[in-house]
């Protein structure tokens, strides 16, 4: 049976005339010349120093990055069910491509909040980078940068968003994550800091008011945060400052506390949303939604997207995949929200299948934090244009020109 069954269209009466076209003065980008880039540097002998695979990194990290570190990124809640179900979330849809299609000329440009960006690939909020290299977020965020490419820095960062934002330049899409703590006044002072160094949306998460049981990082009593390290946002703060009985430097134990007691914060509801939407201005996301009447609940909220995600299967163990959340999301807010997509994303078909599940972009989450482990910037980069690539030949040999083309039609059952 195919996805198709369930939309008006067949699959065989897809035909690409029907689909919004490709505009002619669109910049493209051959993101698939990576491939020939990559063989014509093989006429001298060398070969990427990174798999190109990008399921094979985490392996290869494991190999070569400290253990700690590795088990931090690559774990998830309890025995790891969900992050497993992540990838069979996706693996259970495939592709049936389409022949004798005319896909010279590509376009995998996607607008979001009236931004026109050059791909439908963003970089995930990931905390604490710095375990994982030096360079840390403002390497990440440099390499996304170079591709046009969305960074949403993580409220638990390593470095204080105004240094991320200078690394990445003035004209650089960035977005904030807040993750939503007890005291009001340091939410506050985060969202007037992130709109005044050009944070232009605000992604709310929403899972991880309490963190999850992470046997990985529990066996070896791994958590970054109590070294003060993923602080940097608070440690820098007005607010979270004024809080405390002596400088950070001075006494890094109740500062550490205090980070600790006002991140966890389970009793926030619905209702509280409308604190956090007067005050931000701009788009604003709900990340972390599963069940199409909470992507209801974010529409009638006032939200702009959501952001269709279980934080890579980190927090709730035996949760569904979240691409078998995705559908039913996508057709309860699909016409009134802007939905994203995360968790399990790591090749170019995923990417392709997510876009066609109905989702408007995707977010990049371990692969580009085991990328800069393994090489910086450069290795970030390296990820990126992986993905791209591939995402970028899968449309071409699937017979599609660009995300604007891909319906579920695209898509059967495994
Ligand atoms: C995360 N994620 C995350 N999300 C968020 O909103 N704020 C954060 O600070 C973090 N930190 C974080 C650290 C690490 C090490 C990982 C792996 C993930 C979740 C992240 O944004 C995204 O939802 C998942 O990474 C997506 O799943 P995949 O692609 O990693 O499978």
């Amino acid at each position: 049976m195919t996805a198709g069954d369930s939309s008006p269209s067949s699959p065989s009466s897809a035909s690409i005339p029907s689909v919004p076209s490709i505009p002619s003065s669109a910049p493209l980008t051959d993101w698939s010349a990576f491939q020939y880039e990559i063989y014509l540097n093989g006429t001298t002998g060398a070969v990427p120093s990174l798999p190109t695979d990008l399921t094979a990194l985490e392996r290869v990290a494991e190999e070569r990055l400290d253990p700690g570190a590795v088990g931090y990124v690559a774990g998830s809640a309890g025995d790891g069910k969900t992050a497993r179900a992540n990838r069979d979330a996706l693996d259970r849809w495939r592709i049936v491509p389409r022949m004798l299609r005319d896909v010279e000329r590509r376009d995998l440009s996607v607008e979001l909040f009236g931004t026109r960006l050059p791909t439908p690939v963003a970089l995930a909020p990931v905390g604490v980078l710095s375990i994982m290299h030096e360079g840390a977020e403002p390497a990440a965020a440099r390499a996304a940068a170079g591709r046009g490419i969305p960074f949403i820095l993580s409220s638990a960062s390593s470095t204080p968003m105004e240094q991320v934002a200078e690394a990445m330049g003035p004209d650089a899409v960035r977005w904030f994550q807040l993750y939503w703590g007890r005291d009001r006044d340091v939410t506050e002072s985060f969202l007037d800091r992130a709109a005044a160094s050009g944070y232009s949306a605000l992604v709310v998460t929403l899972d991880t008011r309490l963190l999850a049981w992470r046997p990985r990082d529990l066996d070896r009593a791994y958590l970054p945060f109590l070294h003060g390290i993923g602080t940097a946002n608070y440690f820098t703060d007005p607010a979270f400052l004024a809080g405390l009985a002596k400088p950070v430097a001075e006494d890094l134990t109740a500062a550490v506390l205090r980070f600790v007691s006002l991140f966890n914060n389970p009793g926030t509801t619905w209702e509280d949303l409308a604190f956090l939407r007067e005050r931000w201005k701009g788009p604003m996301l709900l990340k972390g939604i599963q069940h199409p009447d909470d992507a209801r609940r974010a529409a009638n909220a006032g939200m702009d997207g959501v952001v269709v995600s279980n934080h890579g299967g980190r927090q709730v163990n035996g949760a569904i995949g979240a691409a078998d959340a995705l559908p039913p999301v996508v057709d309860a807010v699909g016409d009134r929200l802007t939905v994203l997509f995360d968790s399990g994303i790591r090749t170019g078909d995923d990417v392709f299948k997510a876009l066609a599940l109905g989702a408007k972009a995707v977010l990049l989450g371990r692969p580009y934090a085991y990328g800069l482990g393994l090489d910086g910037q450069a290795g970030v980069d390296h990820v990126l244009r992986c993905l791209l690539a591939e995402f970028d030949l899968t449309l071409a040999l699937a017979g599609y020109r660009g995300p604007a083309e891909l319906s579920r039609d695209a898509l059967t059952r495994a």
